[in-house]
């Protein structure tokens, strides 16, 4: 089993407005929500990939309840812990004048029992978990260095780890050596404390961190790619090239590949040609983490 953990889940809203205005009444033509947050995107590309998979995180109030819904609905297992504070919904507002706007909440604080009912559940994870995956940031409340924490916990009972986050939980998390990371460029700069100029300069960087125990670094490079190395291996994947309608959740869909990748013990060459393809693939749809099907095989 894959179990994905996703400690600031939202709930995605995307409204089509004519034109945002500010101090004024603005009437919004079109509006979808959708369960969103990194790690349950990847769990939501899984679960179309029929992969058994189980979703972790806080979840609270209505919005919590529609991810919890939805997910159930595709097959996954839910073991959420629930919050007294409400799941945050993030708002983007589609202007048909072409400027996108975007309405981000903080999400709820954590307290102290919900941070240990989450420990709970996560050791009761651990019991069937293969692979473990740490995606997004870390809501108020809990410790920025939680990320380095579960890894060691996975590291002591031999799950592997996969770990997309950014910042602060990113730096923190690298100490506990996670199996697999997947930073993008400005996620990297910002971990290395550095710009990173030219694809030799990320391969530099990404072997150091192979060098202090970190197995695979992935890293995206949005539309000019994808960099894999190893202990003994650098290997680069052009990305595909697609007519791009939405690339949110390009990132996840490269993760959910890699995952499905570690755990059919694929070689790096492979995964690197299926990760490409199914993050093109979820870039031709408005939705995101939806990917289609057939145009995922054609790319592959
Ligand atoms: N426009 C595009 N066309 C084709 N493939 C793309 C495009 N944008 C992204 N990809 C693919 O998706 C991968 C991941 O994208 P990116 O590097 O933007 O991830 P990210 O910054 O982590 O994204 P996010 O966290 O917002 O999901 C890229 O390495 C590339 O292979
Ligand atoms: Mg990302």
């Amino acid at each position: 089993m894959i179990v994905t953990v996703t400690l600031n889940p939202a709930v995605d809203k995307t409204c089509v407005v004519d034109r945002v205005i500010t101090g004024d009444v603005n009437r919004i033509r079109e509006a979808e929500s959708v369960a969103g947050g990194k790690g349950v995107n990847v769990a939501k590309v899984l679960r179309q990939f029929h992969l058994q998979v189980a979703c972790l995180g806080f979840l609270g109030g209505y919005s919590g309840r529609m991810i919890e819904d939805t997910m159930t609905k595709l097959g996954a297992e839910c073991h959420f812990t629930r919050t007294k504070g409400d799941t945050r919904t993030n708002t983007n507002l589609l202007g048909t004048d072409g400027y996108v706007t975007e309405l981000l909440e903080p999400g709820p604080e954590i307290s102290e029992k919900e941070l240990a009912n989450f420990r709970k559940e996560f050791t009761y994870a651990c019991e069937q978990c293969e692979l473990m995956v740490f995606s997004g940031s870390i809501p108020k409340g809990v410790p920025k260095d939680i990320y380095a924490q579960l890894i060691a916990e996975c590291r002591q009972l031999g799950i592997k780890t996969l770990l997309d986050t950014s910042g602060e939980p990113l730096k923190e998390a690298i100490l506990a050596k996670p199996t697999i990371i997947k930073p993008n460029k400005k996620e990297l700069e910002y971990l290395v404390g550095k710009k990173l100029p030219s694809r030799e300069a990320i391969i530099e960087e990404a072997k150091r961190l192979v060098k202090e125990g970190i197995d695979k670094v992935v890293v995206s490079l949005g539309e000019e790619g994808l960099l894999y190395v190893d202990e003994s291996r650098v290997l680069y994947e052009p990305a595909k090239k697609v007519k791009a309608v939405n690339t949110v959740g390009c990132g996840d869909s490269v993760v959910a590949s890699f995952c499905m990748s570690e755990i059919s013990g694929e070689e790096p060459e492979l995964a690197m040609k299926k990760a490409v393809a199914l993050s093109a693939a979820n870039a031709t749809t408005k939705g995101s983490a939806e990917i289609p099907l057939s145009t995922y095989l054609d790319l592959l």
